[in-house]
């Protein structure tokens, strides 16, 4: 297959040092990098990327097949709705957008412009949750209960920047408990129905007291005649004890260490049937954001599917966007109002 030129939207840290590294390895050469920060640039010159500029236009007129975004939350949707116009295949950052009808827009633009739109949720396709998953389906925990994720972590110095202010975009559930929706509902596999959450500020550091802590309660359908639930933790301030996930089923359960954290691989125990207990390996190895940009290389070229669709991207952002929109008005958030 050869290379295919990629742009990327956003000079951000997880460009910088998640995704660059894996491009190469996955068949794509970086020919442009956009930010509306000049500043940022002498910190990507390193690479020695072709085009470096200002102007998105500029950017998306040039001989790139197609982009990663990676900007601020609020810029995703008009930018990838600026790219799919431009015919540009589009990795898109979490969440798609600040608004279900935002988010919609872009899935609709890249139907009708002919391009590829993936999310670059990065923990779904790993191989712990994938082991969890088939764990689930081949029936070792019988019908499923529950899960549980502690995604509580310490957010790391240097973004603690606008994911903090009060600003759209900002905040705990856009950036994390949109991750963990992407775990749990291909988990569950049946529709999340509705989603109640509680959210405070308490890292002291955090001068903008904005949520930093949040704890959310999702139903999901009964498809196999058991109504489930799950919930889930998403903080800023908790350094301890790293991230870990519960799956509970009616004859057993799944523990995941290191659940849902990407620089270390977690490890899966199978509690069995018989209260016996054994460790599941995973075959881990392979970098989660290399796998997403190998799967969006195949789903350009039409040999495979991507980790996460548009679709998958959506359904994360609607139980995110209900779990704000239920601490905002104090009350249950029907998913069907989403
Ligand atoms: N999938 C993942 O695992 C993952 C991991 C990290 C981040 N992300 C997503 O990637 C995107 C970028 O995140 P990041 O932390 O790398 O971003 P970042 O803060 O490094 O930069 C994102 C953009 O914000 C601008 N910016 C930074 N600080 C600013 C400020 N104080 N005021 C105005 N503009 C500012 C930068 O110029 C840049 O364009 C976000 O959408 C985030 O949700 C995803």
């Amino acid at each position: 297959m050869p290379n295919l030129n990629i742009g990327l939207v956003g000079a951000s840290f997880v460009a910088a040092d998640r995704m660059m590294p894996m491009f190469a390895p996955n068949g794509f050469e970086v020919s442009a990098l956009f930010d509306t920060d000049e500043q940022r640039f002498p910190l990507w010159a390193e690479h020695q990327i072709p085009m470096v500029s200002d102007d998105l236009d500029a950017v998306l007129g040039s001989d790139i097949d197609a982009v990663y975004i990676s900007s601020r939350n609020e810029q995703h949707a008009p930018q990838a709705l600026a790219a799919a116009a431009a015919g540009k295949h589009i990795l898109l950052e979490k969440p798609m957008a600040l608004t279900m009808a935002d988010a919609r827009a872009v899935v609709d633009a890249a139907y009708r412009n002919g391009v590829k739109l993936a999310v670059n949720h990065h923990l779904p396709g790993g191989p712990v949750h994938s082991t969890v998953r088939r764990l689930v389906d081949e029936g070792r925990i019988g019908r499923l209960y529950s899960a549980r994720i502690n995604h509580a972590v310490a957010l790391p110095q240097k973004v603690r920047e606008w994911r903090l202010a009060p600003v759209p975009g900002g905040g705990v559930i856009l950036d994390i408990t949109v991750h963990d929706a992407s775990v749990l509902n291909p988990l569950f596999g049946t529709m999340p129905l509705r989603v109640s959450a509680l959210g405070v500020s308490q890292a002291p550091w955090n001068v903008h007291r904005t949520m930093d802590s949040v704890m959310t309660t999702i139903e999901y359908a009964a498809g196999d005649g058991l109504p489930k639930l799950a919930q889930t933790h998403e903080a800023f301030g908790v350094p301890f004890p790293g991230t870990s996930m519960e799956v509970h089923g009616e004859d057993g359960a799944i523990v995941v260490h290191d659940a849902m954290t990407p620089t270390i691989e977690g490890t899966v125990t199978w509690h069995k049937p018989d209260g016996s207990v054994e460790d599941i390996p995973t075959g881990a190895g392979e970098d989660l954001y290399s796998i997403n940009l190998r799967r969006f290389r195949d789903f350009i070229s039409d040999e495979g599917t991507p980790t996460v669709t548009s679709d998958e991207g959506l359904l994360a952002l609607a139980v995110a966007l209900a779990a704000e929109r239920s601490i905002g008005e104090a009350r249950t958030i029907p998913l069907e109002e989403m």
